[in-house]
């Protein structure tokens, strides 16, 4: 018999083919399809065909291939599930369950969490805003210069079709938000991303964790600053930090300062992650400059306020000695599971 007779006899005996169970299914593939079947047997003798015929008979040698293969799996799919039932009758269901692997908190979760506990037990609350804003809540309102290098390209993230939209670069945007719709006295925290185009390396990121800290009311003065950010930071890093106020400049707050903590890691003894100074830096703050009142709508003449901003990561750093930013971002389970805790 010719090849060409012999597809079609086979293909006439697979089509009369049916299954009713599983070992059907199975004796079908080992006769027609495994290695050792009939079908690859028919590929062997292709060589035979003559060179005319090649393409013809070549067509019709995959058709019936896939003929076979297209019945097996249709055979297997209906006679596995058959078995799993099967299966599913011998299951033990007094046996003791799976137990589900137990999920960790994000380390910027955790110091987050902390930090806004913290200042909820002061009486602040929380407070959002959005992360794509305009130039007057980013820098104008926060009465930046008109030159001021953090509106630089350099610094900033803008969006290219609306060149007064940017990614805000800092959380002090939503203080304006806030002043602008509420009525003091206001007593806020603000936690957010923010962007700056910065290369990426250990100890930079294009985008990083801030908090902001917002109280103003009539009265509020430096002195409760400094109370405030030292109870903090006694209960962020233990009873035995203390702080310490550096004048600084920021174009929003008058006066300006930064804000050190006693090393967490050597308390003061010196050691690298201080620079042997014993103190690190944790965040900026001051009073809120009259003209940032003014361009909120707020009275100066009546109210004061306070405000600071913080990095979270670099919290986290110092809290878990962390030595680079990048390990935040890459969602490596070897790092965020040492991070076990109810927070
Ligand atoms: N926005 C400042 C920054 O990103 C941090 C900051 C400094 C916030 C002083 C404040 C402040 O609210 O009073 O570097």
């Amino acid at each position: 018999m010719t090849l060409t007779e012999d597809i079609a006899r086979l293909k006439f005996e697979i089509e009369q083919n049916s299954f009713q169970n599983a070992e059907d299914v199975e004796r079908y593939r080992i006769q027609y399809i495994s290695k050792k079947g009939f079908i690859p047997a028919l590929f062997e003798r292709f060589k035979e065909v003559i060179p005319e015929d090649r393409k013809a008979v070549g067509k019709l040698l995959n058709e019936l291939k896939q003929f076979a293969e297209q019945k097996w799996n249709a055979g297997s799919e209906e006679f596995n599930k058959e078995s799993k039932k099967e299966k599913e009758g011998l299951f033990d269901y007094s046996a003791p369950g799976w137990t589900m692997p137990k999920g960790s908190r994000h380390p910027l979760s955790v110091v987050a969490n902390e930090i806004n506990s913290i200042f909820s037990r002061l009486g602040f609350s929380i407070a959002e805003g959005p992360e794509i804003e305009d130039d007057w809540h980013i820098f104008s309102a926060l009465n930046f210069p008109e030159e001021h290098p953090a509106r630089d390209m350099q610094d900033t993230f803008f969006i290219e079709k609306n060149p007064d939209m940017a990614l805000r670069t800092h959380t002090s945007s939503v203080q304006i938000r806030m002043m602008e719709s509420k009525n003091p006295p206001l007593r806020l925290l603000m936690p957010g991303r923010v962007y700056r185009n910065e290369a990426i390396s250990a100890r930079a990121h294009c985008f990083f964790h801030q908090v902001e800290g917002l109280y103003v009311d009539e009265n509020v003065s430096f002195a409760d600053l400094k109370q405030t950010l030292l109870t903090f930071s006694r209960e962020l890093f233990g009873e035995d930090t203390k702080i310490r106020l550096r004048p600084s400049y920021f174009p929003f707050t008058e006066p300006s300062a930064e804000m050190d903590i006693s090393c967490t890691v050597c308390k003061g003894a010196g050691c690298n992650i201080c620079k042997y100074t014993g103190w690190v830096e944790i965040l900026g703050c001051g009073m809120v400059h009259p003209n940032v009142m003014k361009n909120c709508g707020i009275d100066d003449e009546k109210y004061t306020g306070f405000a600071f901003g913080m990095g979270i990561e670099r919290i986290a750093i110092l809290k878990y000695q962390v030595k680079d930013l990048r390990l935040f971002s890459q969602n490596d389970m070897r790092f965020l599971k040492q991070f076990r805790t109810e927070w």
